[in-house]
């Protein structure tokens, strides 16, 4: 009825034919007695050709008003173009229109629907319905639902069942703050969509299902950034009967084939890094290894000297910038600028100007001698031409401070480039890390990690020594997915809450459905979760998520296009239990 052919189909095989195509009208150019009009949808865009000496009047006149973004039928004679286009997949031909129906006029769209458009980023968002005809827009989600294809043809080949797990849950512990659902049958009760559908994975390993995955919503209220929203999508997975090395190996072998089949890059084994190496090397538990400007610490070659700020300090560390000597004083106070930030913190930054001629010239030659110079350079690997960047303070804000430096001069001097893949595993995950103001534990993945077998005896008397057998997969410097092996045991579960501050209660009532499953025959298990919309961004050489999802939503939580959150009226509100009275 509407079309027998796309708009991406037809080339010089097609010479001749009689066809019919619809789609969205994106340019009309009349030069008189000859109107052109490229029709695109999904698959492409067609030249239609519309002649006073071969078409009825009537039809050209139509032609020629046709308004941007109508949606129109039309069947036609398929044409060999004069002036072939070899840079359109239907280049070759054009039809000359026998028959137009306006389907349906389109309002003058408020951006233009092109690869660029001159739309911002907010009235596009307002109109992503718009957006999402443009071509960049659609290939990312085209490019999205064949990764997750394979992504799910690979795990259910390898014997991965989908199963669905329920949003309307209680909280689960994922270190973010939960979204809550106010239940109307149970006054002044609230269900928590899921963070992660964690426990449910570990139970469906209780229920034998052995093997199980899911591409799946979690959702986090937590501070937003391009890597983060507040939806977004996991592939979450869990096996029985597994040890670590089992996850690594079953989950390089899917991130290889993702490689592979996407990208045409074939990467052998990837490397593994424990996570202390990865914060002493990079000051990053996920660390770019695209480049190298490792850090190279420094307390022993610049401290004990006159200078107070770095004998004061805890770590002392720099990093080499290749070429970096050529940098302009103004470029290094810009620099410098950029690392005191409030969104970085440094204080300040030493450099070393390392001359071609073997010498060197620092920020501090005051108190530090050619020798001394010569020493920091061997610690920052830097060659004559470079430029070492230092900075000191306490070990985690100097090494955070620092990794942010190294990562905006990667990407200021090119080094990271978007079609070399690097992947790497992180390992040996502390269990715990402690909150420096309040002196509690938190887990620093979940709460159901074990502790590394060989280390729970630590568990107790010194808790911040425990590892775990937990890992990320990192790729370009993002980390793409995490997991852990977990506790299967109760005693274990019960002494783990107990560490983290709940109480017996608080656990019971938290999580007693979880520590109960444990005493009925728990298999050993394990699993991971990749972040989709990440793994999709970053296989299509982009880091923010938001251009791979169809409707995301802004820096601010929002959906402006349906304009939600939204408040709701007072009935709904009684009926939920939630008017809020304002007068006390
Ligand atoms: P984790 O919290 O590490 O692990 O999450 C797994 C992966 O999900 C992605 N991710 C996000 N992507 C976009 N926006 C967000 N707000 C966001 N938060 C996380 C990351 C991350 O690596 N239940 C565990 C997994 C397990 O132990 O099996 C979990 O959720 O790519």
């Amino acid at each position: 009825m509407y079309r027998d052919h796309t708009c991406g189909e037809l080339n010089a095989a097609h010479i001749g034919k009689e066809v019919k195509l619809s789609g969205w009208v994106q340019k009309v150019r009349d030069k008189g007695f000859i109107c052109w009009v490229d029709l695109r949808d999904r698959y492409g865009i067609t030249q239609l050709i519309f002649d006073a000496d071969r078409s009825d009047a009537a039809i050209v006149e139509t032609a020629k008003n046709l308004g941007r973004e109508s949606v129109i039928s039309i069947s036609g004679t398929v044409l060999q173009r004069d002036a072939a286009n070899p840079k359109m997949a239907t280049g070759e031909i054009e039809i000359l229109v026998s028959k137009l129906e306006v389907l349906n006029p389109s309002k003058t769209p408020p951006f233009t629907i092109e690869d660029e458009s001159d739309g911002g980023d907010d009235l596009r968002a307002k109109y992503r319905y718009l957006d999402i005809r443009r071509r960049p827009v659609r290939n990312n989600l085209i490019f999205r639902h064949k990764v997750s294809m394979e992504v799910r043809n690979y795990l259910s080949k390898a014997g991965f069942i989908d199963v669905e797990t329920p949003y309307l849950i209680k909280s689960t512990p994922e270190g973010a703050r939960d979204f809550v659902v106010p239940s109307r049958m149970n006054e002044g009760q609230f269900y928590a969509l899921p963070q992660s559908p964690q426990t449910f994975k570990q139970l469906l390993m209780v229920g034998g299902m052995d093997r199980y995955f899911q591409i799946v919503k979690c959702f986090r209220d937590e501070d937003l950034r391009a890597d983060r929203q507040p939806e977004f999508t996991q592939i979450d997975c869990e096996m029985a009967f597994v040890e670590q090395e089992d996850i690594l190996s079953t989950f390089e072998g899917l991130t290889r084939h993702l490689l592979k089949e996407i990208k045409g890059i074939e990467i052998d084994k990837f490397p593994r890094m424990p996570y202390e190496e990865a914060m002493k090397r990079y000051g990053n538990d996920k660390p770019d290894i695209r480049f190298g400007m490792e850090f190279g610490e420094l307390n022993e070659v610049a401290q004990h000297k006159d200078f107070n700020v770095f004998n004061t300090a805890e770590l002392v560390v720099g990093i080499a910038v290749p070429g970096g000597n050529a940098y302009t004083r103004k470029e290094i106070d810009k620099l410098i600028d950029w690392i005191r930030r409030p969104q970085v913190g440094a204080k300040g930054m030493v450099y070393v100007r390392c001359n071609d001629d073997g010498s060197f010239k620092s920020s501090v030659d005051k108190f530090y001698n050619e020798e001394d110079l010569q020493k920091w350079a061997k610690a920052t690997g830097a060659k004559a031409g470079d430029l070492i960047c230092v900075l000191s303070g306490d070990t985690n804000s100097t090494r955070a401070q620092l990794s942010a430096l190294r990562m905006e001069l990667a990407e200021q001097l090119g080094l990271r480039n978007p079609d070399e893949f690097a992947p790497l595993w992180v390992v040996d995950f502390p269990l715990l890390e402690q909150d420096e103001e309040t002196g509690h534990w938190h887990a620093m993945h979940h709460p159901f990690t074990a502790p590394k077998p060989e280390e729970m005896d630590l568990l107790e008397s010194n808790p911040g020594a425990v590892h775990a057998n937990a890992y990320d997969l990192v790729l370009n410097g993002n980390e793409i997915g995490g997991g852990s092996i977990r506790i299967h045991d109760r005693e274990v579960q019960e002494r783990m809450f107990k560490l983290l501050g709940f109480t017996e209660e608080e656990a019971k009532a938290q999580f007693g459905f979880l520590m109960e499953a444990f005493q009925y025959g728990a298999p050993p298990h394990g699993g991971i979760a990749f972040g989709l919309d990440r793994l999709v961004a970053i296989l299509g050489g982009q880091e923010s998520i938001r251009d791979f999802i169809a409707f995301p939503k802004n820096n601010a939580g929002r959906d402006v296009m349906i304009d939600a959150p939204a408040s709701l009226n007072e009935d709904q509100l009684d009926e939920l239990n939630l008017r809020i009275n304002l007068q006390n």
